[in-house]
């Protein structure tokens, strides 16, 4: 079946009437009520919730309690003051012990080589977490120390994390496409004692030499000053099948084992993964947490530069990211869960891991690339696990479309029933083709908004109540309250399009900024008190429907990663060649957007193909990858306002060739525009 190129933009989808019987919001109408009661009644509406978790301590305070107004004193946001649990406890013993679930499948991990495959039970992984939890302690680690951890997509990734979580310690992952300089700047920053890392692991063809980054991230640490204790490492690759001991969780011998891998060892830092967990006991007690104890730091672009390290806490992330993976995937006892996001990112962290696992849920963990070995991947392990809900990326979706509908079609798909999008905006092409290719028109999409910094979903159709319109994320999560903003703060009504923010907590939002509340309350809520911003602009219809219209600040999403353009223009300004670098987003059919550089070269400097390669070089060895410049252009100067301000609504304008640039009355110099346009990439 072809697209459906006619849809129109706001075309309304209503929900199949067979997902609707069994559903936990079986219609709009019981949407509509249970918000009204989230909105009236958020002590109750999250205390009734709370009920399912175990408690050592009950709450005291408020469930939750809050000020978003900078002008009243500091911004804090409080969830179940007063409780006591632990995240571990409620994801892992409390499905094996309270609910029976020992026995059922948490993960079936599916290896970047097709056949690698390791399947872990909920009483596995139980095991295999108080063992690591022990390790960590046997290492000096205790609550509230924070543990980086740097690996590739492997059952152990989850271990580690949990293991953390169970005894207090705060995680700080970190994506595996990080370069040594950011990994470096993120130990740094949160101050952490221990890597836990792997020796490598391929993404498709391509071999990543994990553990020699993660050493060069260690010597720049201690060259700034801050060395790090211990390297705890996994062989993933170079694993000798008789050092493995039996139930240590680690999956079978890879199709791809190196065990020539190079491996550099420093006896003073590093430890083995597997010698250390042979020793260690399978039984663990949880360290009793505070609700408001920190949970995780994950790092986020900033519009400054500098990466914020979004801190979130226990109990109110517990509740929220339980509860949205429930609703927004209706999620079903025989369900199987496939979100193809890396734990490294917050997708992974609310939706791989503490998400489905809260909910007893069977999920697939891959580790390898839509692409490989072909661009079949993704249907061919739908159909191998059953798949019933999907949660992938628009980047991912518009490449895959790219080949067209018949390596989809290859496989049957017949078990899906959910499909859902995070990230950034999916234009509605990619939407219909998700709809009636991937899904045969059977299965509702849910458009999932939300950000590191809120956790879990904040706007988000439930897949049998709300009817969707494609590119929409439609209407807010229970207990969310979205505002639109004008220029000057105002809270506009109805149809209207401006700034989103949001008018009260839900219980997964961020606390703080790790070691910066100035920062935190800098970013979210000076601008507009009382109102937490997000960043991206939005228009809200005449039927009340969201659509997010991209970020208004200076950060950019390359393929729903958000990148900030000020980090990438430092990169780019270090090369000695370099006087001033502009960077801006340039529309791309893939990715959402791609980086496009303006670079003013020193004198003398000549722009040629060796320069342009170290000037990518150097972005990649900063940042990672997933930051390389598509396009660089010389320019012998940069379209300025008369106080010297880079005007970027006009280099924007430039890179997409429209010769319609506005106001520019404010253009110091407008020569530099014609000769912006007349060399452009
Ligand atoms: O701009 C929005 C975009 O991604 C940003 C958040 O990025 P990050 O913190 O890395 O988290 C990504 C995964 C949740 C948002 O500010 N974004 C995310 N989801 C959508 C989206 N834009 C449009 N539609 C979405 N569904």
């Amino acid at each position: 079946m072809a697209p459906d190129k006619t849809a129109k933009k706001d075309m309304l989808f209503h929900p199949a009437g067979d997902l609707k019987k069994n559903a936990h919001v079986p219609d709009f109408d019981t949407y509509k009520e249970l918000y009204a009661k989230s909105i009236d009644s958020p002590d109750d509406f999250w205390g009734d919730i709370a009920k399912d978790f175990f408690w050592k301590t009950r709450h005291t305070g408020r469930v939750l309690d809050h000020n978003f107004d900078v002008t009243k004193g500091e911004v804090f946001v409080k969830c179940m003051e007063g409780a006591r649990t632990n995240i571990c406890y409620n994801v892992l013993d409390r499905n094996v012990h309270h609910r029976n679930l020992g026995d059922k499948v948490a993960f079936y991990w599916e290896g970047n080589e097709p056949g690698d495959e390791l399947t872990v039970t909920y009483g596995e992984l139980l095991h295999g977490v108080c063992r690591f939890a022990n390790v960590l302690k046997s290492q000096g680690v205790k609550k509230g120390d924070c543990v980086s951890i740097y690996m590739p997509m492997v059952v152990e990734l989850a271990v580690a994390m949990l293991a953390c979580a169970r005894i207090g310690a705060v995680h700080s992952i970190v994506f595996a496409g990080f370069s040594a300089e950011s990994l470096c700047e993120r130990i740094t920053d949160s101050r952490c004692s221990l890597l836990i890392t792997a020796d490598g692991f391929y993404r498709g063809e391509k071999l990543i030499t994990l553990k020699l980054i993660a050493d060069e991230a260690l010597r720049k640490c201690k060259d700034k000053g801050f060395p790090v204790q211990r390297c705890i490492m996994l062989k993933h690759l170079s694993k000798d099948p008789e050092e493995i001991p039996q139930g240590s969780q680690s999956p079978p011998l890879a199709k791809r084992s190196r065990p020539d891998l190079q491996v550099p060892w420093n006896p003073e830092v590093d430890l083995c993964w597997h010698s250390l967990v042979a020793e260690a006991s399978d039984e663990c007690e949880p360290e009793w947490c505070d609700s408001e104890d920190p949970l995780f730091i994950l790092y986020t672009s900033g519009s400054t530069g500098k990466p914020k390290g979004v801190l979130h806490t226990v109990s109110g992330y517990m509740l929220y990211t339980a509860t949205t993976f429930k609703l927004v995937f209706d999620h079903q006892p025989d369900d199987v869960y496939w979100c193809t996001a890396d734990i490294g990112w917050i997708t992974g962290h609310s939706y791989v891991a503490y998400g489905p696992l809260a909910n007893g849920a069977t999920s697939v963990m891959f580790e390898g690339l839509p692409t490989y070995p072909d661009v079949s991947r993704m249907w061919a392990i739908v159909d191998k696990y059953s798949v019933s809900k999907l949660y992938t990326t628009p980047t991912a979706i518009r490449m895959l479309m790219k080949y067209g509908g018949d390596p989809v079609r290859k496989y049957k798909r017949e078990s899906l029933k959910v499909l859902g999008t995070v990230g950034e905006p999916i234009n509605p092409e990619a939407w219909q083709w998700y709809r009636t290719v991937v899904g045969d028109g059977r299965c509702p999409i849910v458009d999932t908004y939300w950000q590191t910094e809120t956790g879990g979903h904040v706007l988000t159709p439930l897949p049998a109540a709300t009817p969707t319109k494609p590119g929409s994320a439609t209407f807010p999560f229970f207990g969310v309250v979205p505002a639109v903003l004008s220029e000057s703060g105002e809270e506009l009504e109805g149809a209207s399009e401006g700034h989103l923010a949001f008018k009260r907590p839900w219980p997964g939002i961020a606390r703080t900024v790790y070691g910066d509340h100035d920062r935190f309350e800098a970013t979210y809520f000076r601008r507009f008190p009382g109102y937490y911003l997000t960043g991206d602009g939005c228009r809200r219809d005449e039927d009340g429907y969201y659509w997010i219209t991209g970020r208004t600040d200076d950060m950019l999403n390359v393929s729903g990663h958000l990148l900030s353009t000020a980090e990438v223009e430092s990169a780019l300004a270090e090369h000695e060649g370099v006087v001033e670098a502009a960077v801006v987003g340039k529309p791309h059919p893939v990715k959402g957007e791609s980086l496009y550089c303006f670079v003013t070269l020193a004198e003398g400097a000549a722009y040629d193909a060796v320069l342009e390669a170290e000037l990518k070089r150097r972005v990649r060895e900063r940042i990672g990858a997933i930051a390389t410049p598509d396009h660089i252009q010389s320019a012998t100067g940069l379209p300025k306002t008369r106080s010297g301000k880079i005007m970027r609504r006009v280099l924007r304008k430039i890179v997409c060739g429209e010769r319609d640039l506005g106001d520019i009355s404010t253009l110091a110099d407008s020569s530099v525009v014609e000769q912006l346009f007349q060399s452009r990439c």
